[in-house]
């Protein structure tokens, strides 16, 4: 990585192949993915800003067994899933203006020729060995367990419901042998030990290299340290192959075996980039990936996937003589108003419903302004959020634009003066672009934000000094006026072009408005005298708390998904456990009403004895209020307590049916005593 940047228009240019984590295709993206995904794209659209090549690529991790068994689940094939995540996950990027050079998928003939090619390659200097191992192995779904599909009772503390490699409650790690009463989350039964062959990548043998890789300042200094530490215990070799059935690329000379999908993920890089360059004249994979190549490589990660970026990734690639990256970009994780992401308090927002209800440069504004170079969680909180956007963007940066535009619309036909009223504070201004820029390369986000909008200040404070609008009511200074205003129009875009990685769109807004394109940070030198510009149109909006509320109320969903055992046939059971956890209790009916502006609903309010409780139920087709008052009915007690739109509803009414008209509560109707358990 240079030490010192250039921004300078007349340098060379840097190549930059650039990486964002390959999300897996089986799930939305949300605003923890999107963490990583945005710093990533604000960094290139800055290196593309300063002139150099760089290119953003991505790709679906389609492979591995929990992808497989959720198209099972679905009854479509793993491709087409993977391809129907793939455009839901493009379509988000694009919504937050994510700006990928290309989005491939690891489920391709790219990726498949790149990992058979490496593959062999390895095998060819030997360092893939064979060993027969015994793994769990579900005998009903006829298929090895992964550890994470194997669930039991703690051996180190008796915390039950576990997962097989390590325990939630007491954090230790163990096989999944250990565990006491193991059984497979996927037909429920008991695992058994069954014998397999696996091939092992010699990790081992890179010790040495990986050490002093590691600690050549190519990751974070504290993450290098930590690895130091596994260093200490030793490397393992690492199985790279799995057992059918899996989704993958079978290996070569095998009948049944493929790659372990983090073999052919991070090769997926490789797969997207090369993709790529055979769309594009300008680009030459080998020039990238030659072991001596000049170019730059960066991923972006976030820290739970060091292991496999700064292990065994570098090591493959040296096995394979393949360049290593220059720089693994580690990220914390996003906590929302302090805590981990919860479905339940509506803080786990898909990029989707964060769209619905918010401009999606507002987050990459947030972001950048939380974001520093370093491994640390970055949080969401949303007042702050709020507030930050207000002040900043619309309060400072908006209003300077807002302040001057009027003037020169009206007094001056929209054209701005001839010469620059104060020099000094534009130089200063410029100036202020070198330190910006390095803050940017090292992305310092949150520094360079800060940076900016103490500029906004200064410029705000110009404005309040020179009073355009006491100007414009004295005789005689229509051109004061416009000078002041030009002034504050031209400080107004060299933030623009600070801002422009940040907010593309609203630059975009401003290079319209001031019909003078951005295209280089050098812009900043030159400014705008004697051209016209358009009347001003709004930039951005105050950000809504209402919004804000509402998209949290649409992100809450009332428990996490339910820990369902799926059958190799794809039915789902709950345990006897499961089913005995729910209350089932008779309830008397004693008032029922229509709920204003609901089509389906009746508001019920029921009775268990001691105690009563509102619920909503989608039966207004079948029943009228006043025939369900003194009715009885079983209800769900125990369900959580659920906000809908019209209200909460505590518990759920049982009722049985095809829908619409034909439904029926189930009522025992036999003078049962209000809340008695129901078995
Ligand atoms: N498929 C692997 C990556 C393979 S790369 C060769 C994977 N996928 S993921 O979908 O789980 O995550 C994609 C990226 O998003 C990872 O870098 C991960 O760290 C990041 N994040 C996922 N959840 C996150 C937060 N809550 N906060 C910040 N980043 C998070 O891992
Ligand atoms: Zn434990």
């Amino acid at each position: 990585m240079p030490n010192s940047i250039s921004t300078d228009s007349a340098q060379p240019q840097r190549k930059i192949l650039v990486t964002g984590a390959l999300p897996y295709a089986n799930g939305a993206i949300h605003l923890g993915h999107l963490v990583e995904y945005i710093q990533a794209d604000i960094w290139v659209r800055f290196q593309k800003l300063i002139g150099n090549e760089c290119t953003y690529v991505c790709a679906s991790d389609a492979h591995g067994t929990p992808i497989m068994l959720r198209a099972r689940d679905e009854g479509i094939a793993p491709e087409n899933l993977v391809e129907r995540y793939r455009k839901e996950h493009s379509a988000d990027f694009a919504a937050f203006h994510i700006e990928f050079d290309n989005f491939h998928s690891t489920h391709s003939e790219e990726n498949r020729e790149l990992v058979e090619q490496v593959y062999g390659r390895l095998r060819a200097k030997s360092l893939i060995a064979s060993r027969t191992i015994e793994q769990a192995y579900d005998d009903d779904a006829k298929m090895f367990l992964p550890d994470r599909f194997v669930r039991g009772t703690c051996p180190s503390c008796g915390a039950e419901d576990q997962y097989g490699d390590s325990c939630e409650q007491c954090g230790s790690t163990y096989n999944p042998t250990e565990l006491i009463d193991a059984r497979s989350i996927i037909s429920g039964t008991a695992p058994v030990q069954k014998a397999s062959e696996h091939f092992f990548f010699k990790l081992s043998e890179f010790e040495q290299m990986l050490r002093e890789w590691t600690s050549s300042g190519v990751i974070d200094d504290g993450v290098a340290k930590k690895l130091g530490e596994w260093f200490e215990t030793g490397l393992k070799d690492w199985d790279i192959s799995r057992d059918e059935p899996y989704f993958g690329f079978r290996i070569p000379d095998t009948d049944n075996k493929y790659f372990y999908v983090w073999l052919d993920a991070p090769i997926g890089y490789l797969a997207s980039f090369k993709n790529l360059c055979d769309r594009r004249a300008e680009l030459n994979f080998d020039e990238y990936f030659a072991e001596q190549s000049d170019t730059e490589l960066y991923h972006f990660i976030g820290k739970d996937i060091v292991y496999f970026h700064t292990l065994f990734w570098p090591a493959v690639l040296e096995a394979a003589a393949i360049r290593k990256p220059s720089g693994v970009f580690i990220h914390g994780f996003l906590t929302v108003n302090g805590q981990k992401m919860s479905k339940s308090r509506g803080t786990f927002i898909s990029a989707q419903t964060f769209v619905d209800h918010l401009d999606p440069e507002t987050l990459r504004y947030y972001y950048a302004s939380k974001l520093g170079s370093n491994v640390d969680d970055i949080d969401l909180n949303l007042e702050d959020f709020v507030t930050r956007n207000n002040t900043d963007l619309v309060n400072k940066l908006v209003n300077i634009a807002s302040r001057c535009a009027g003037f020169i619309a009206k007094g001056h036909q929209g054209r701005l003066a001839p010469k620059i009223e104060n020099q000094a504070l534009f130089d200063s201004f410029v100036n202020a672009g070198d330190n910006i820029a390095q803050l940017y390369e090292q992305r310092n986000f949150s520094k360079a934000m800060r940076e900016i909008m103490a500029l906004a200040d200064q410029a705000n404070r110009y404005i309040d000094e020179r009073k355009p609008w006491v100007l414009a009511k004295q005789p005689d200074s229509a051109d004061d006026v416009q000078q002041v205003c030009t002034m504050g129009i031209n400080l107004f875009r060299i933030l623009m072009i600070y801002l422009k990685p940040v907010l593309p769109v609203m630059s975009h807004t401003a290079e319209e408005f001031l019909c003078a394109p951005i295209q280089h940070w050098d812009d900043r030198k030159t400014p705008l005298l004697n051209t016209t510009i358009h009347s001003y149109q709004a930039l951005m909006t105050r950000i809504d708390k209402k919004a804000v509320n509402k998209m949290i109320e649409a992100s809450v969903t009332n428990s996490s998904p339910a820990k369902v055992e799926t059958t190799e046939a794809g039915t789902n059971h709950i345990s006897i456990d499961d089913f005995l956890k729910v209350d089932l209790r008779i309830v008397d009916i004693i008032a029922a009403d229509h709920v204003d502006g609901a089509d389906s609903l009746i508001q019920i309010t029921v009775s268990l004895g001691e105690e009563s409780r509102s619920v909503f139920a989608g039966i207004k087709a079948a029943y009228d209020p006043a025939q369900l008052i003194g009715k009885q009915a079983v209800l769900v007690a125990n369900l959580k307590p659920r906000k809908m739109k019209f209200g909460v509803s505590e518990g759920m009414l049982l009722a049985a049916g095809p829908g619409g008209e034909d439904i029926y509560l189930i009522a025992p109707d036999n003078g049962a005593k209000a809340g008695m358990q129901v078995r």
